[in-house]
């Protein structure tokens, strides 16, 4: 297991799903973890389920799409841990519409909080880390980000939040920061839990079935840790193969050439 001992984790949309579960590992891992979310029942109840383990862990409400937001919640998390090792820019959404169906509030709202709360938070964060002399930065994307996908704002964004990697990790590689994104295929989270698309999805996944969020929390893990030191600007896939060749795989499957995944 990866140790962060005495390390100040901050995770965006850490409340619930994806980023309760990477909280989590974290705080297993000896780390201060700083649970940012909009929602804050559950950010509280989250941080309050984990020190009941005697792990470390706070609450700070955040709207990941405002400055001044990110601004207070920095300050404040400077004033309880005094540094940020890590910063997991996690927070995310979508609204699963075509093109013609989506309302220029909805589309803004899903590049603000995917793309522009990503860029917020690397810009608030990065001063602190340069001043310490270093610190990782996780974004989490999506495999969406290497393809189109049904919902155009999300891939829209997810694609930009790559970019974002990319231009952040050069910026910062002189100051001991690395920048780094996993891109996760599906995981059964509240954000998809009732989407049609959730079955089919897993029909055209060569594993034959969801990753797990444990199996994204890993990889985030390793990429906010020093075994990953030589690691920035990269894009980690887990998706259980979609991306390796979803189509490819199904026509070889269908033509008796592969076998089907067990389920
Ligand atoms: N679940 C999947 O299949 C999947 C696949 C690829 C990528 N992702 C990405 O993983 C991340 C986590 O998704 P999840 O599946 O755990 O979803 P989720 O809906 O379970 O959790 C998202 C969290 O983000 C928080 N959040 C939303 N808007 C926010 C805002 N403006 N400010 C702060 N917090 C906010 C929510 O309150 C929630 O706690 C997202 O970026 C998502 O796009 C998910």
């Amino acid at each position: 297991m990866l140790t962060f001992k005495d390390k100040v984790v901050v995770i965006t949309g850490g409340a619930r799903g994806m980023g309760h579960v990477e909280s989590t590992l974290f705080a297993e891992g000896g780390a201060y973890v700083a649970i940012c979310d909009i929602a804050p029942e559950e950010g509280d109840q989250s941080a309050a389920e984990l020190r009941a383990r005697g792990l470390e862990a706070r609450f700070f409400e955040l709207d990941v799409t405002s400055l001044e937001n990110w601004n207070r919640v920095v300050a404040d998390v400077l004033q309880w841990k005094g540094r940020i090792d890590v910063l997991v820019n996690n927070a995310g959404m979508l609204f699963r519409k075509t093109i013609q169906d989506y309302a220029e509030s909805e589309w803004k709202r899903v590049l603000d909080v995917n793309l522009n709360g990503t860029f917020f938070g690397v810009s608030c964060v990065a001063p602190i880390m340069q001043k310490q002399g270093g610190g990782a930065i996780v974004n989490i994307a999506s495999n969406a980000a290497f393809s189109g996908h049904a919902d155009p704002a999300y891939t829209a964004s997810k694609w930009g939040v790559r970019g974002l990697t990319k231009s952040a990790a050069l910026e910062f590689a002189a100051f001991g920061m690395r920048v780094n994104c996993v891109c996760p295929g599906l995981v059964v989270t509240d954000i998809n839990r009732h989407s049609p698309h959730l079955r089919p999805m897993i029909d055209m996944t060569p594993a034959g079935r969801a990753v797990e969020a444990s199996e994204i929390a890993s990889v985030v893990a390793f990429l906010a840790s020093s075994a990953s030191g030589g690691m920035t600007g990269e894009e980690v896939v887990v998706d259980g193969g979609f991306t390796a060749g979803a189509a490819y795989w199904k026509v070889a499957t269908q033509a008796g050439l592969y076998q089907e995944a067990k389920r």
